[in-house]
């Protein structure tokens, strides 16, 4: 079998954007400084940068799920201790349900890195989900041989991550470290276009209307700075109206739904992708 290109996400995270990556890339700003990411849950479009060599000076990343962040971090300074702890452990419905009851709180950072890697490896469709006390809460998979520790591409992301930044924080602060001329590219939790496609449990606080309205001053107030912004959300009314006014583009693009627990529910449908420059179309 062909070796997948590296560095790609070493996660499947729900709302990843890998089917979605083609479109942003054809909607990149032209030139930009430093790059921004906020909510970089499995950084479909990062790594696609960083595959696209000098595309990106300096990245800062963020996210507010500190497991997700720490595995970045176990990655970037300690990727030899976690292929070794990964590779050690096997494809089992026990000893699955072992690791899972562990606290992640209470362990060394690559260990905790492997826990979350095995997790998302061989869970029940690759899903990171948690209940209200914050606890990992998806099942055992039915993977038959799943890759539970991919060396060459952790190395690949260990590599790329040396000059990038990484830290567990909401949104907002992005106000407080991008610049003129940045780029920052939001990837919130969709806002939900019906009552049954709420997936927003990446966090046990969920991500609901206000944290939109406020992700849009957000991006407001970049602009002022002249910065470069570009957002990826679902083509719900909420989002049309909150980026229909000061110059945002708004761009319609098909995307594949990538989690929907009903099977015949998975297919193409239409996201948006707003920016605050003009883009081809637009
Ligand atoms: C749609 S996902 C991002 C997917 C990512 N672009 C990818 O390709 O995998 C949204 C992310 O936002 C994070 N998140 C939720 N609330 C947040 C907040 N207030 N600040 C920063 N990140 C947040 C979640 O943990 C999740 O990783």
């Amino acid at each position: 079998m062909a070796q997948l290109v590296v560095p790609r996400p070493f996660l499947k995270w729900a709302g990843g954007k890998t089917q979605l990556t083609k479109e942003l890339l054809k909607r990149l700003p032209p030139d930009f400084k430093n790059y921004h990411e906020p909510f970089v849950g499995g950084g479909a479009l990062f790594f696609a940068l960083m595959r696209a060599k000098n595309k990106i000076k300096k990245a800062y990343l963020a996210d507010l799920n500190t497991e997700l962040v720490d595995t970045y971090l176990a990655i970037r300074d300690d990727v030899e201790t976690l292929i070794t702890v990964l590779a050690g452990y096997p494809h089992d419905r026990d000893f699955f349900y072992d690791i899972r009851a562990q606290a992640p709180a209470e362990m060394d950072r690559a260990y905790r890195a492997a826990r979350m890697i095995y997790l998302n490896k061989t869970c029940y469709n690759g899903l990171y989900r948690v209940n209200r006390k914050g606890k990992f809460n998806v099942p055992f998979g039915s993977y038959k041989s799943p890759k539970i520790c991919d060396e060459v591409n952790l190395r690949a992301v260990s590599e790329v991550l040396q000059k990038v930044e990484i830290e567990q924080r909401s949104f907002e602060t992005v106000l407080q470290c991008a610049r003129k001329n940045d780029l920052v590219y939001f990837d919130p939790p969709y806002q939900p276009v019906s009552k049954t496609a709420n997936f927003t449990s990446y966090q046990p606080t969920g991500f609901g209307q206000a944290e939109q309205q406020k992700l849009s001053e957000v991006c407001h107030k970049l602009g002022a700075k002249q910065a470069k912004v570009m957002l990826s959300n679902s083509n719900a009314t909420l989002i049309h109206e909150l980026y229909s006014t000061n110059g945002f583009c708004i761009n319609k693009v098909q995307a594949n739904r990538a989690i929907n627990s009903n099977p015949k529910k998975r297919g193409k449908l239409t996201e948006l992708i707003v920016t605050n420059y003009r883009t081809a179309g637009c």
